[in-house]
């Protein structure tokens, strides 16, 4: 295996399959662009099962992802894409940037999901960027963003439902897409409390990176009791 890319969470391999990488989910937690740095003994591993359960479950209802298998607890198998340069970020309830950025308070809950993108460019602070930019960049043709929108506001009902089933709120999420090399657009990445809020639907106690950003407990332990209530 020969280590291709390392970014703040996570690695890339190459294997002795050309169409294929293994990505090993690493204990490093980051914030605020990584300003914020901590080793998080167990989070690597809680990450890749709470991603491989999602991915599984929207594999099933037909969403076409770059999951292949998980083969231990730090690594999963996945399709070779080459990933957009954008974050793809839904929201249903404000909160973090969003709540910032327009001065509103956290827990608004929204008629009709928001749907927004930022460039992804740690160099530039990944700015929050319109359609038009996209496309203008050449980052996608307006087919591409159309379909990209229209899943990804299907995988936000998708998991919506899977997380409120365990008594969790989907406050927002993130994710990002790649392209294989027959030019189909993939949903990539991960997708854990590293990437969603999650609150608890009846105390609306944080189960996501917020523990780790605002210090507001345990980590681990808020990662263990998703992948419990998933596992249950
Ligand atoms: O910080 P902000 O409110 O814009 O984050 C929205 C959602 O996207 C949150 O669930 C956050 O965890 C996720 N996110 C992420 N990676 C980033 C930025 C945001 O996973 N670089």
């Amino acid at each position: 295996m020969e280590k291709i890319y390392e970014g703040k969470a996570k690695e890339v391999y190459t294997t002795d399959q050309a169409d294929e990488f293994i990505i090993r989910y690493k204990d490093t937690a980051t914030a605020g662009n990584g300003e914020k740095k901590a080793d998080i003994a167990g989070k690597g591993e809680l990450n890749l099962a709470i991603t491989t359960a999602i991915f599984k479950m929207l594999e099933a209802h037909g969403i076409p992802t770059h999951y292949i298998e998980t083969l231990n607890e730090r690594d999963m198998r996945v399709k070779k894409v080459t990933i957009l340069p954008l974050e793809v970020i839904v929201r249903n309830i404000s909160a973090g940037s969003f709540a910032k950025r327009f001065g509103v308070d956290e827990g608004i809950v929204f008629e009709h999901p928001s749907f927004e993108l930022s460039y992804k460019n740690d160099e530039l602070g990944d700015p929050l960027m319109a359609e038009d930019h996209a496309i203008a960049l050449g980052l996608v043709t307006k087919a591409e963003y159309d379909a990209i929108r229209e899943q990804t506001l299907k995988i936000n009902e998708l998991l919506k439902a899977f997380f409120l089933k365990i008594n969790l709120k989907l406050v927002d999420f993130k994710i990002e897409y790649g392209k294989d090399s027959d030019g189909n657009i993939l949903l990539a990445d991960e997708i854990s409390p590293d990437t969603c809020r999650l609150w608890d639907k009846d105390t609306n106690q944080k189960f996501d990176k917020d523990i780790f950003r605002r210090d507001l407990g345990d980590l681990i332990e808020g990662y263990q009791e998703v992948l419990k209530r998933i596992n249950n």
